[in-house]
């Protein structure tokens, strides 16, 4: 899984320089942080010369207020078209904006949008509980089962979105047949690929419509910033654009910055985290207190072959039930040493948690179970550490909680 070819070359030096301009003022290597809330202009004539640019749609990425852009932020999208390999990029200053901005765009009432499940909870209750109060329905359906998303599929259905991997089970979409579903129905194709990462997947090459992204994780990766991404060709990010004039769900100048230093080293970051990943899921698919993993890098994952074939590394996060109850998967979680217990995933700093505690802990323990997340289960999502040292780490957290 680690030879580079050509194309994963280009994307290295593209998360280092796609998007920057190379004269800046007072000649420096990076790119600023222009924490201006307004743009001004010269004169009267300037600004008619402006708004005469803006009606035939080239400014040459002037703006004239930080609602309707900023060009630190400007240079986080372009370098995230280069990454997608799509025509442009739009960010925003969460994950969750991204999302809720991209499916309010393309949804309007009496229309219908079909999710998979596993996938990240509050786009499960934007979808069915938000929407749904502007008479948009929904359908669920099992993720890979493309009877049930074509059964599902009705006259008014327009959005078809998903996740790969997903959280916390980490199944893999297989974006063809998915994609290949929707273009028969017209259905536009949304896709958090969050957990994979422009570094494993391109989604855009395998027909993907929108790539979105919690860039607070991997792409930021530093657990110090929060953002998101849409992807997409000109014709969809335009109109999501126009959404975000006017709802204004933006990145800020300083958040923008940080993001770019992230992507810049997102390639060695992922790079290290599909090893660790990999080397962390064997381990403790060997151990006699585990009772079992979840890692697309592993030949019994249900999904191994689809990952093989779409994606070129199988990713940080390792899932994994331990062989006791709720409460002894609290003291393996207290015993480590290393992770932060957090909820979310995808920095440079190991993150744990235990889904059942913390993510879903105010759903009814029914709902829980339906939904897959069992009390024994644990959410590892490896950081640049040494491997070794995150193994003997869990080894003793495991030995001193199960035995
Ligand atoms: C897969 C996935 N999508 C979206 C989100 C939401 O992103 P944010 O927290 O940046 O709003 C998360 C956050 O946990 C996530 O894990």
């Amino acid at each position: 899984m680690d030879q580079v070819s050509g194309q994963r070359n280009n994307r290295l030096s593209a998360s280092v320089h796609a998007g920057e301009q190379r004269q800046r003022a007072y000649h420096s290597v990076v790119d600023p942080i222009v924490q201006s809330s307004n743009f001004a202009f010269e004169n009267t004539a300037d600004i008619v010369s402006f708004m005469e640019a803006r009606a035939a749609g080239d400014t040459g990425g002037r703006v004239e207020y930080g609602r309707y852009g900023n060009p630190t932020v400007r240079v986080v999208e372009e370098r995230m078209a280069a990454l997608e390999g799509t025509e442009d990029a739009v960010a925003f200053s969460s994950g969750m904006a991204a999302i809720s901005t991209a499916l309010l765009t393309f949804l309007k009432q009496g229309d219908h949008v079909i999710l998979t499940d596993d996938c990240y909870r509050r786009t499960r209750e934007f979808v069915l509980t938000i929407l749904a109060r502007f008479g948009v329905t929904a359908s669920v359906v099992p993720i890979n089962d493309f009877d049930a998303l074509r059964r599902a599929v009705t006259p008014a259905t327009r959005v078809f979105f998903s996740e790969t991997p997903t959280n916390p089970y980490l199944r893999v979409l297989d974006l063809a047949q998915w994609c290949a579903a929707a273009r028969v129905c017209g259905a536009i194709t949304m896709l958090d690929a969050t957990f994979a990462t422009p570094v494993n997947l391109r989604p855009t090459e395998w027909g993907v419509d929108l790539v979105l992204h919690s860039a607070t994780k991997y792409l930021g990766g530093h657990n110090d910033l929060l953002a998101g991404i849409a992807a997409g060709s000109t014709a969809l990010i335009s109109r999501i654009r126009d959404m975000v004039f006017t709802m204004g769900p933006i990145l800020d100048p300083q958040s923008a910055f940080l993001l770019l230093r992230g992507i810049k080293t997102l390639g060695l970051r992922v790079g290290q985290q599909n090893r660790n990943g990999q080397r962390l899921a064997d381990f403790l698919r060997g151990h006699p207190a585990v009772e079992q993993v979840w890692y697309p890098g592993c030949p019994d994952h249900q999904d191994h072959a689809t990952a093989q074939r779409q994606m070129s590394g199988f990713g940080g996060v390792v899932s994994f039930t331990v062989k006791g109850d709720f409460t002894a998967t609290s003291t393996f979680l207290d015993q480590l040493k290393i992770p932060y217990l957090t909820p979310s995933l995808g920095a440079v700093e190991s993150l744990a948690t235990q889904p059942a505690l913390m993510s879903y802990a105010n759903v009814a323990p029914e709902e829980r179970k339906a939904l897959g997340v069992v009390d024994n289960l644990v959410r590892y999502a490896v950081g640049i550490e040494d491997v070794g040292d995150i193994i003997a780490d869990i080894d003793q957290a495991l030995k001193a909680a199960v035995g």
